[in-house]
């Protein structure tokens, strides 16, 4: 089976490489005059264009950011007709990876939509919705995303375990399936999910979640100028890696930490440590997105967001620098039914590999030079006199009581250790 992988540039999709995958080898490289004209537009952060061949047992790293998770691949899987398994990952992107997060997209991916789209006659010039039919979802709106891009049971173009619908609003402020509204009339992207599951706990989840990230930009922490909002049972996310500029849409690269590192699949676990080398090999400014990944961190601590794993931290290419994106999937999962523990930590970096949970061992084995240890040391410590008006920034904004309550301890763990 082979794919070609293309990315939007100016305002077009251009080809820009082969992918061969058979009986368990992989086998890809960047089409000569891709190489040739765009060196500095790369598919990976850490893979440099040129024209050589790499070869593999398993995809390369940064095409599991596009392989469909969650609602969308159950629902590809049923379409074509595939168990389920590692071996499922190359024929889902090839069907599923036609309109993903950030500016790549697979070719063949496109085709299938299309096809899709051309047996339903019916989806052609369906008029857009408002926000209260999607908090609805009324058979009518099932039936619609279904047509709009086999969305009917989430969507393939977006990763993660709760159900989620990529949407457009167009300039009268209607929203519509992502893939079906031309750019031209596009005003913006948008990402609504829904509750992971049917639980009051998952919903708690949700409803905490925009409230969480009123609180991180109250606190410092990068967020996205345009916040989610809550909506019914839906969070109403805008989007980051798109740019509406002049009727124009603009498509930014975007890659997650396991794809930095090279972790092929879904279920490696970097330390923490590694993490952080994979985000300063590639940053325009290593000291500044190395303190924004450890304040991102003291959060999760204190606020409980367990579920830290290598695909929900990202980079960004974004007017010429290489940065994390604005914070995303920030939410108290440590009340998740399914108990979704401390996904990565920090081990320290030695044959002894124990675990540390104070900020000062985690400085002190950072490989950093003195002077910027220092500086790393003196901001965390400036960091606190924030994180320790926590309680009454979250209730401020809209954080649950009992959340507020449950999580004062670990902050004020978190305070004691940063003022350390
Ligand atoms: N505001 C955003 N802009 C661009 N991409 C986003 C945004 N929020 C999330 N994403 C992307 O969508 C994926 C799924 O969203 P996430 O909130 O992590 O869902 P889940 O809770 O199901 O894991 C993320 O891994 C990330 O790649
Ligand atoms: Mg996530």
């Amino acid at each position: 089976m082979e794919c070609t992988l293309q990315l939007f540039l100016d305002d077009r999709w251009i080809d820009s490489a082969q992918v061969e995958f058979r009986d368990g080898r992989c086998q890809w490289d960047f089409e000569v005059m891709y190489a040739v004209e765009h060196t500095h537009d790369p598919l990976s952060l850490v893979e440099p264009v040129d024209t050589e061949f790499r070869f593999g047992r398993a995809l390369p790293a940064f095409l599991y950011d596009l392989v469909p998770q969650g609602a969308g691949r159950r629902f590809l899987l049923g379409e074509l007709k595939l168990q389920d398994g590692p071996d499922a990952d190359f024929p889902l992107l090839c069907a599923g990876a036609f309109n993903p997060i950030g500016r790549i997209r697979v070719a063949e991916a496109v085709a299938y939509f299309e096809s899709h789209v051309r047996r339903h006659p019916g989806a052609r010039g369906l008029p857009g919705m408002s926000i209260d039919d999607v908090v609805e979802r009324s058979a009518d709106f099932k039936e619609r995303m279904y047509l709009h891009g086999m969305l009917g049971t989430g969507t393939t173009g977006v990763q993660g375990a709760a159900p989620k619908y990529l949407l457009t609003r167009d300039r009268n402020g209607l929203l519509h399936g992502d893939a079906v509204l031309p750019d031209a009339q596009a005003a913006q992207h948008l990402i609504a999910k829904l509750p992971r599951g049917n639980t009051a706990a998952d919903l708690k989840v949700l409803h905490n979640e925009a409230a969480y990230m009123r609180v991180a930009a109250e606190i410092g922490i990068r967020t996205y100028g345009q916040l989610p909002s809550l909506h019914g049972d839906v969070l109403l996310i805008p989007r980051f890696d798109r740019r509406v500029r002049d009727g124009r849409v603009e498509r930014l690269h975007q890659e997650s930490v396991a794809s930095l590192l090279g972790l092929s699949g879904f279920d490696q676990r970097p330390d923490l440590f590694e993490v952080v080398a994979a985000i300063r090999r590639v940053a325009t400014d290593p000291h500044a997105e190395t303190l924004e990944f450890i304040k991102r961190d003291v959060l999760n601590l204190a606020m409980r967001n367990t579920d830290n794993h290598a695909r929900n931290t990202a980079m960004q290419l974004i007017d010429g620098r290489q940065q994390l994106t604005p914070l995303f999937d920030f939410a108290p999962m440590y009340l998740d039914p399914e108990l979704v523990p401390r996904t990565l930590r920090w081990y320290r970096p030695d044959a002894t590999r124990i675990e540390l949970t104070e900020w000062g061992d985690v400085l002190a084995a950072l490989p950093v030079g003195a002077d910027e240890r220092l500086r790393l040391g003196e901001a965390l410590g400036r960091f606190a006199t924030q994180v320790e008006r926590l309680p009454d920034i979250m209730l401020a904004q809209g954080v649950d009581h009992d959340i507020v309550q449950f999580l004062t301890p670990a902050i004020d763990t978190q305070v004691r250790q940063l003022k350390a």
